[in-house]
């Protein structure tokens, strides 16, 4: 049987939630990953050390006894993040990097920053700690096309942010267009970004064509079939600026199966069954470990991970949902059969 063997790889882009929900993910993860950078856009949004510690305690809570698996805390940065606070974060051996949600662009995004000018100085202050900073790349204009905004926004906003602070590192999170990884190619090694399964996996047809698919639709959406093929040649090249990040977001099936549903799609429960699909697509399975298991860590100056996880060319079926009746989670290609297992 084949198999294929890597360090034991980090998600550098994670959604746990709290509560209920976190108790359904977590164990997904920890089971896949030994490390994940935990996005902070709860309600209300983690933007202080104390409240970070407090919601890493309840995460190591959810992790199930016999995993090792370690939560990289991150704090939404704010229009009223305080210098102070910023100095606090750098303090902190358990917080790794600052999000900046441009306000209103996705879920919990309300508490972001409305106008990136007016927190300039915080950047400074960001770069001269030397705390990574994780942007969701979108405007928020209701004029600019959905699938124009992270294009747009990296013409009106990242290029400045990067221009002003050229020794601030920078995560351009979860690359969904050709421009946007022909602007990370270009940068300094000081600014690098994740990739998502789905976005190496579909097209927008995923979303839209032979009727309407909740549990594809994502922010930022899933583009055309173009950006995929730039997005699959960026992972598999062996850049070491392109490093995984699920953003594995989970929502309740009720809420993603409605009139108006929740943005993010669910991939905690099979992500390197899928990034190895992608992988494997492209002929490229022996770039996967360094997109995996190395270059995230690098950027975010972690030791590499010691051990090593399994992968077996086995199809297996993914379940229709995870978590407790009434209150489901539908996973990225339920039902539908993947080619590769993880190893327990
Ligand atoms: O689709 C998304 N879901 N994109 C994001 O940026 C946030 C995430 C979430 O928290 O649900
Ligand atoms: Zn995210």
């Amino acid at each position: 049987m084949k198999t294929l063997t890597i360090t034991k790889p980090d998600d550098l882009h994670l959604h746990v939630r709290n509560g209920a929900i976190l108790k359904t993910v977590m164990p997904h993860t920890a089971r896949q990953f030994a490390r994940a950078i935990i996005m902070p856009n709860l309600k209300p949004p983690v933007t202080t050390v104390a409240q970070a510690l407090a919601y890493r305690e309840e995460i190591l809570q959810a992790v199930p006894a016999e995993l090792d698996f370690t939560p990289l805390m991150t704090l939404y940065l704010t229009g009223s993040t305080s210098v102070d606070e910023i100095k606090k974060a750098a303090a902190s051996e358990y917080i790794h990097a600052f999000k900046l949600y441009p306000a209103g662009a996705t879920t919990n995004s309300d508490s972001g920053v409305a106008d990136i000018k007016a927190i300039f100085p915080l950047l400074a202050t960001l770069e001269k700690y030397d705390l990574p900073l994780l942007i969701h790349g979108e405007v928020t204009d209701d004029a600019c096309d959905i699938f124009d905004r992270e294009r747009v926004f990296i013409d009106t906003s990242l290029a400045d942010i990067a221009d002003n602070f050229p020794g601030l590192r920078i995560v351009v999170e979860h690359l969904t267009t050709t421009e946007a990884v022909q602007f990370v190619q270009a940068a300094g090694a000081n600014i690098a970004a994740t990739i998502t399964p789905q976005h190496l996996l579909f097209n927008r047809n995923a979303i839209l064509a032979g009727g309407i698919r909740p549990h594809h639709y994502c922010l930022p959406i899933i583009k055309r079939e173009s950006h995929r093929l730039t997005l699959v040649e960026a992972a598999t090249s062996g850049n070491p600026k392109f490093f995984l990040g699920t953003d594995s977001a989970p929502h309740l099936t009720s809420l993603k199966e409605t009139a108006c549903g929740c943005a993010g799609c669910y991939s905690a429960h099979a992500a390197l069954e899928l990034y190895a699909e992608a992988f494997e697509q492209a002929d490229a399975l022996d770039k996967l470990e360094g997109f995996a298991s190395f270059y995230g860590a690098d950027f975010y100056r972690l030791p590499r991970n010691t051990g090593t996880v399994t992968l077996e060319k086995t199809a297996w079926t993914v379940p229709p949902e995870y978590g407790e009746n009434g209150s489901t989670i539908t996973p990225l290609k339920a039902n539908e059969e993947l080619r590769w297992k993880l190893n327990d």
